[in-house]
């Protein structure tokens, strides 16, 4: 009887404290998912913003997704941005260019008027923009805390650090691999089409090139092992892919536990095979091997002037930037040359004007000299038309730090920030009635292609926080382009379909097939 009495008792205490425990965790939650994102929702809209009314737990995310089926057509059209993104196009016409809308419990303040961007960036210090926690999060393993990612002392440090990695001189000693691996493309492409078959995705083909470029100039590892660690870096983003269409719901990651658990296993392991190879670096003494890549001007950072190490970066730090060089890097560039081999193919005119300056300026591109890649004046203007109106980063995301007063409206300390790059550079009220025309010549005497404010173009962002790799894109993109369009001539395949979408990067969700004749 005794003995009932006590277990019972014992019984009974775990329980009840099991129950207070799960009461404590329910209340922890219920504030941080509920109270807290209802406490936002109301200052803000005290501050004056609005948007389309979130509901718990998914926030706007369901109607987004009803929205966004990929559409596609056999017609080419550049007004895109209600094709890449309809929930934000159709939210305009209800809230404006400036909204809020809510991705789970994270409220994100839509900005696609850059009136109200510049007035609130003139605010802010380079150092006081934070990134989204929500995305920082979610993208740990690929970022970890490099250089996109970081906020306040550690950014302006990193920054410091990485920016004089990437002057015009470290770049030109990057040159050869560029033109190494395009040429070895070349090949692929002369020995497919001498076998009859006119039509290469150049979508596909242009990004392992651009990857194989971003392994070598970011690491210095070329062949079976560049292609290892791009290959589980690619699978990497793309696992990651999977798993993110819930960002900012609870528990988002068990919508898609098995994913979730596969892209940290990848992410364990790409980490350890890049630590291998920053390791091997470290201890080696090749002197010039350290001056050739991205990896090696960082180490080089690492000593002070005596040879002795500085510790500028740690280990972890180094594997943070590598991985922050390989996911903001090859992507973004190839799909900035992809869509110009697009609108080139669209635009025979074009593909001659470039043909016929590359002859000019560089003359014989079997003995291609970097230092002329300058004056090829109309390829840039090329280039930053077609970052006009397909911008490889469709979107830049900040995270306010402190408050922060545009005109009557106060945005507070904390907000998330979306700036739609698509919805501006394609607003006819910024760049006139021919916004979604393609016409290089607007950027013929304007860098910023004769907008009526600078903020509404952003290719790279803006700020001190803008990109930090474009020198090496601008000469990636010359490169490959003078070698191709010397050799090539390109027009639209009868089998390509027009559907840009947004999966991180803006990218033609068919691949870009075209036909390819040697010139
Ligand atoms: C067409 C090519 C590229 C595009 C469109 C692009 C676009 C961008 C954008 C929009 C940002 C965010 C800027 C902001 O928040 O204001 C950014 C930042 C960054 N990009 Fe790029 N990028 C390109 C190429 C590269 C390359 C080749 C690298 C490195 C190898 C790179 C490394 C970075 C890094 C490290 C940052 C973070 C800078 C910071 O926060 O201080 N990007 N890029």
């Amino acid at each position: 009887m005794k003995f009932v009495a006590l277990s019972s008792q014992i019984l009974f205490v775990p329980t009840s404290i099991i129950l207070a425990i799960c009461l404590c965790l329910l209340t922890i939650l219920i504030y941080f998912w509920w109270v807290l994102p209802n406490h936002k929702l109301v200052k803000l809209k005290k501050c004056g913003f609005h948007g389309p009314t979130p509901s718990f737990p998914f926030g706007n995310i369901k109607e987004m997704k009803r929205n966004s089926s990929f559409s596609s057509s056999f017609d080419i059209t550049h007004n895109i941005h209600s094709i890449t993104s309809p929930y934000y196009y159709s939210w305009q016409k209800y809230f404006g260019k400036v909204f809020i809308y809510w991705l789970g419990t994270e409220p994100f303040l839509y900005i696609a008027d850059p009136e109200f961007l510049k007035i609130m960036s003139s605010k802010v210090l380079a150092k006081k923009w934070g990134k989204p926690s929500v995305f920082r999060k979610d993208r740990e393993p690929m970022f970890g805390n490099g250089l996109v990612m970081a906020e306040g002392t550690a950014w302006v440090h990193h920054r410091h650090v990485i920016a004089p990695t990437f002057t015009p001189l470290n770049l030109k000693t990057m040159a050869s691999m560029m033109v190494y691996s395009t040429r070895k493309m070349i090949k692929r492409w002369d020995t497919q089409i001498n076998s009859g078959n006119l039509e290469i995705d150049v979508e596909k083909e242009i990004v392992a090139t651009a990857g194989e470029i971003i392994a070598k100039a970011s690491f210095g590892i070329g062949g079976e092992n560049g292609k290892l660690v791009f290959d589980q870096l690619r699978t990497l983003q793309m696992t990651l892919f999977k798993t993110n269409g819930y960002v900012g719901v609870p528990f988002e990651k068990l919508f898609n536990f098995k994913k979730t658990l596969e892209a940290k296993k990848i992410g364990e392991e790409v980490d350890k095979l890049m630590l291998s190879i920053i390791e091997d670096r470290m201890n080696s003494n090749d002197k010039k091997q350290h001056e050739q890549d991205l990896l090696g001007h960082l180490l080089k950072g690492n000593h002070d002037i005596d040879g002795n190490l500085n510790k500028t970066l740690t280990k972890k730090e180094l594997l943070d930037e590598c991985k922050t060089f390989f996911f903001g890097g090859y992507e973004t560039t190839s799909l900035s040359i992809t869509w110009t081999l697009l609108l080139l193919a669209l635009h025979q005119d074009w593909q001659n004007q470039l043909r016929d300056e590359i002859k000019q300026v560089i003359g014989n591109v079997e003995e291609l000299d970097i230092n002329l890649l300058a004056n090829l004046k109309k390829m840039k203007w090329v280039m930053s038309e077609a970052l006009r109106l397909y911008p490889p980063s469709p979107n830049v995301q900040r995270q306010t730090m402190e408050d922060i007063q545009v005109n009557n409206l106060k945005v507070p300390k904390g907000t998330n920030i979306w700036i739609d790059v698509v919805a501006m550079h394609h607003d006819v009220t910024i760049w006139g009635n021919d916004a979604n025309k393609f016409k290089p010549e607007r950027f013929m005497n304007d860098a910023n292609g004769e907008s009526n404010n600078k903020m509404g173009y952003l290719p790279f962002g803006f700020g001190g926080r803008a990109c930090v790799g474009r020198n090496l894109t601008f000469m990636e993109y010359k490169i490959v382009l003078t070698l191709l369009l010397s050799k090539f001539n390109f027009k639209i395949s009868p089998s390509y379909h027009h559907s840009p979408t947004i999966m991180l990067s803006l990218r033609p969700n068919h691949g870009l097939p075209l036909i390819v004749q040697p010139f």
